[in-house]
């Protein structure tokens, strides 16, 4: 039998435990690394295994580690993806992987020049309800997509470093690219900071995609609603990925305009069946790092990465809409 990775992984916050665990069951955590020395110590009693250190450079000096999983805040993700890499270590970092586009491209770079995986932390792309959705676009079973709209909304943990877009947009707009496979053109941003002067609690986005196809975004953690949704618009059908969901994680509408040969050029509206297509239930975020094990050890073609640096330079051009 192969040998399971050895990674090491800095950062071991709220979702940094998550990753660990899912890191301790299906590769070989070597260390555990965090700046303060009460989250390592809470954490090296649960994995007793693994070595511990306050320090990322000592994690990255031993030649043994093949990869390094990076779950610190999102300031941190550039210059410690780029020391692991520059270590040639393998990196999965957090979304997203740095908040520049010029940053990310470097990191893109490195990684191509030493043949590295460098994957960001795009979690939904692995959740088996947004890979239904990617099955039904492109099957063509939805006809031509013509807009898709995501709603990521909650009266939720409400972030004073990060606004919406950065915090909760970054989600969305993986899957958006995924789902249309463009870049967009145009991309609009509106919102407001309410609560922390600079820091948007609400935004709105507008993308337009060279083909025609526009997307719509709303994110906030100001709202009535806890909404974490996506609906695709079809030529022919309709289908919606609903997260809050326990059951029916997508919903496909046979519902689409229509033009009857007699009908002299009017539209008319179709209705048929309502159908959710069965999900599995696996975590999206063990899915997540089995890809990643699997493209550290059966090579890489780049594209987790060139994904990463999509998103973030969409992400940096709706900046400068909600600055402007
Ligand atoms: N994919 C997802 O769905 C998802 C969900 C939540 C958070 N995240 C991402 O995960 C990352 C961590 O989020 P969190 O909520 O766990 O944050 P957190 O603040 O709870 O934890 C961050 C940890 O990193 C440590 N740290 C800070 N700088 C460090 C350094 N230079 N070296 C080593 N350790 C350092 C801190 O001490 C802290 O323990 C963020 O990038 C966030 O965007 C992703």
């Amino acid at each position: 039998m192969e040998a399971l990775v050895r990674v090491g992984q800095a950062g071991l916050g709220a979702w940094g435990a998550n990753l660990v665990r899912n890191v301790d069951e299906v590769a070989d955590l070597a260390w555990l690394c965090d700046s303060s020395q009460t989250r390592l110590d809470a954490l090296a009693r649960r994995y007793p295994g693994a070595r511990t250190t306050t320090s990322f450079d000592e994690l990255l000096a031993d030649q043994s580690v093949e990869a390094v999983v990076v779950a610190t805040p999102v300031p941190t993700h550039y210059a410690l993806a780029r020391q692991a890499l520059e270590a040639d270590k393998h990196v999965f970092v957090e979304k997203p992987p740095a908040m520049r586009a010029d940053e990310m491209a470097e990191l893109v770079r490195i990684a191509e020049e030493r043949n590295r995986v460098l994957m960001p932390g795009h979690l939904l792309l692995y959740h088996p309800g947004v890979r239904k959705l990617k099955e039904l676009v492109d099957s063509g079973d939805l006809g031509e997509v013509l807009c898709v709209y995501g709603n990521r909304q909650n009266l939720g943990t409400i972030r004073t470093n990060e606004n919406a877009l950065w915090s909760l947009g970054v989600h969305d707009l993986s899957v958006i690219l995924h789902l249309i496979g463009e870049e967009p053109g145009e991309a609009w941003a509106h919102g407001n900071a309410f609560l922390t002067p600079g820091v948007e609690d609400v935004v709105f986005c507008y993308l337009r995609f060279p083909s025609g196809k526009i997307a719509h975004l709303h994110l906030s953690w100001l709202d009535p609603h806890k909404m974490r949704k996506l609906t695709v618009v079809g030529r022919d059908k309709m289908a919606v990925f609903d997260d809050m969901e326990l059951e029916r994680k997508i919903t496909v509408y046979e519902k689409a305009p229509e033009q009857p040969a007699q009908s002299y050029g009017e539209w008319r509206t179709r209705t048929g069946d309502i159908f959710s297509p069965k999900i599995a239930n696996d975590e999206p975020l063990r899915l997540e790092m089995q890809h990643f094990l699997s493209l550290v050890r059966n090579g890489t073609d780049g594209a987790a990465a060139r994904d990463g640096l999509a998103v973030v330079r969409v992400l940096e051009q709706l900046t400068e809409s909600l600055r402007a």
